[in-house]
């Protein structure tokens, strides 16, 4: 059985104390999480020992950082490598969002070696993917999805890619209140699932955790996670309203 996984982008938002009060409220709530359905907290990096450390009463919660280098350590000044994140016990990491590939351009070649470092350092990526509004517009969006992936993890085995999670984001659904609609999203999950059976066989593609992101909120949490290719989400503004978080936790 596949993991159901919502997970918190905070993005670069919040002072210390903010990070504090959230992370309290978050580690006292009533949640239904457990072994299958887990809650990740992606924090600004100066906050990730906090989180560690505040979400440590529930191994259900976890603390991810939301992005790392390619490179095991070395001369890369403001870089953070897979190395310093796994000496501070941090276990997922979101890589590729759509934000780090448009302003850091960060291509699809290069995610596969960020990728690489994040799976042999034990540390699993939260992979993005998704297309920009015009794309959309031109209905080629399955192609480009499958592009995304095929470029980026399809050249790890079956073993590995079974570790991955993929977050697929349209851009235009992102920070927009636009969010696309269940139908839509289950016909891009179904799809993605697709391109993963046909290259890594109907099992492994089955295993894989495909979560929705873009303007998820309390409102439609229900409505898209119900879906059947749909296995959570990748929250960015309503992760940061404890009440709405929680309902969307417990969707
Ligand atoms: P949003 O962001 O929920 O604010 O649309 C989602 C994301 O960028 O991960």
């Amino acid at each position: 059985m596949r993991k159901q996984i919502v997970a918190a982008n905070w993005k670069m938002n919040g002072t210390l104390e903010q990070a504090n009060s959230l992370l309290d409220a978050f580690a006292a709530a009533p949640l239904t999480v457990n072994e299958n359905k887990i809650a990740v907290f992606a924090v600004p990096a100066p906050y990730l020992m906090l989180a560690k450390e505040k979400l440590s009463g529930n191994p259900y919660l976890q603390a991810a950082a939301q992005n790392c280098y390619s490179k095991k350590s070395g001369a890369y000044t403001g870089e953070i490598s897979v190395e310093i994140l796994r000496s501070i016990g941090i276990s997922y990491v979101v890589l590729g969002h759509s934000e780090r590939r448009e302003y850091f351009a960060e291509s699809n070649a290069f995610l596969a070696e960020k990728v690489n470092i994040a799976l042999a350092y034990n540390i699993t990526p939260i992979f993005c993917c998704g297309e920009p509004l015009a794309i959309r517009e031109a209905e080629t969006q399955n192609a480009y999805v499958a592009t995304q992936l095929e470029e980026s993890l399809f050249h790890l085995s079956a073993e590995e890619v079974a570790k991955i999670v993929i977050a697929y984001e349209p851009i235009w659904a992102i920070g927009t209140g636009k969010t696309a609609s269940s139908a839509q999203a289950q016909e891009m999950h179904a799809s993605i699932r697709e391109v993963l059976a046909a290259k890594y066989g109907a099992a492994v593609a089955a295993g894989i955790s495909i979560l929705y992101g873009g303007s998820v909120k309390a409102s439609n949490a229900v409505e898209i996670f119900g879906q059947p290719d749909v296995d959570g989400g990748l929250v960015g503004g309503a992760s940061l309203i404890v009440d709405e978080f929680i309902q969307i936790i417990n969707a």
